[in-house]
């Protein structure tokens, strides 16, 4: 079954709690929470994030998807447990040279009983990532270079899921597979295809006249 799990970056402050029952209306799985620290990437979104979060933990029963991409993920990881995300994933880049540290925020957030994901940038491999993988519950598949909403969906991202799904696969491990970045119902086939099963969409929902439509396009995508 394929779960839509929508960004809420680009969604502005006014009107936002009723924009986030109107996203629950339209059937979002989740809610992605884009935390960016001005450092790993140069917007800094952390505060607002953090705002929109703490909002939809009081409103919504829907799982929110924190998406940490930020240099020092364990300050975040503090923030963020309180709020009993339904999955935390951070980018691996900043943390990648010292494996103990990833391998203590997974420990962490287990023990915490929230799932873990594993983000990485369009310019990561797979194969960096191997080892933690029997340890998390989901890989994010970065398919634009972390940063900001409404980019292109990179198409060499494909062979990318492939060889993930193929991987997972072969070694009996069972994680989920989100894609980030430029989905629209076009892209979500070539990531559902090659093997993603939780999709991360921001403006083709947000800017959907219909946004119940967009997110039921997205889930029936194949
Ligand atoms: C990019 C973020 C994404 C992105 C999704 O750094 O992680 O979640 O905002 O937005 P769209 O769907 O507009 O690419
Ligand atoms: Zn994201």
């Amino acid at each position: 079954m394929i779960q839509v799990s929508t960004s809420v970056l680009d969604l502005s402050e006014k009107d936002c709690v009723h924009s986030f029952y109107n996203l629950e209306t339209a059937k979002t799985d989740y809610f992605h929470i884009d935390v960016m620290d001005g450092e790993f990437v140069e917007n800094d979104t952390s505060k607002r994030m953090l705002e929109y979060a703490t909002t939809i933990s009081h409103i919504s029963q829907l799982g929110l998807d924190v998406h940490l991409m930020v240099n020092e993920p364990e300050k975040f990881i503090d923030d963020y447990v309180g709020l009993e995300p339904r999955i935390l994933s951070f980018q691996v880049e900043p943390v990648l040279q010292d494996k103990q540290r990833i391998y203590d925020m997974i420990d962490d957030l287990k023990r915490n009983g929230i799932r873990v994901g594993l983000a990485i940038n369009p310019g990561t491999s797979i194969e960096a990532i191997k080892e933690f993988l029997p340890y998390v519950h989901m890989v994010l598949v970065m398919s634009v270079w972390a940063g900001r909403g409404g980019q292109s969906f990179i198409p060499e991202i494909a062979s990318k899921l492939k060889e993930l799904k193929q991987y997972l696969d072969e070694n009996d491990l069972d994680l989920d597979i989100e894609v980030d970045g430029g989905i629209n119902n076009e892209t979500a086939k070539i990531a559902v295809e090659n093997g993603a099963n939780i999709l991360v969409s921001g403006s083709y929902i947000l800017g959907a006249d219909d946004p119940k439509s967009a997110i039921s396009r997205l889930k029936d995508c194949l």
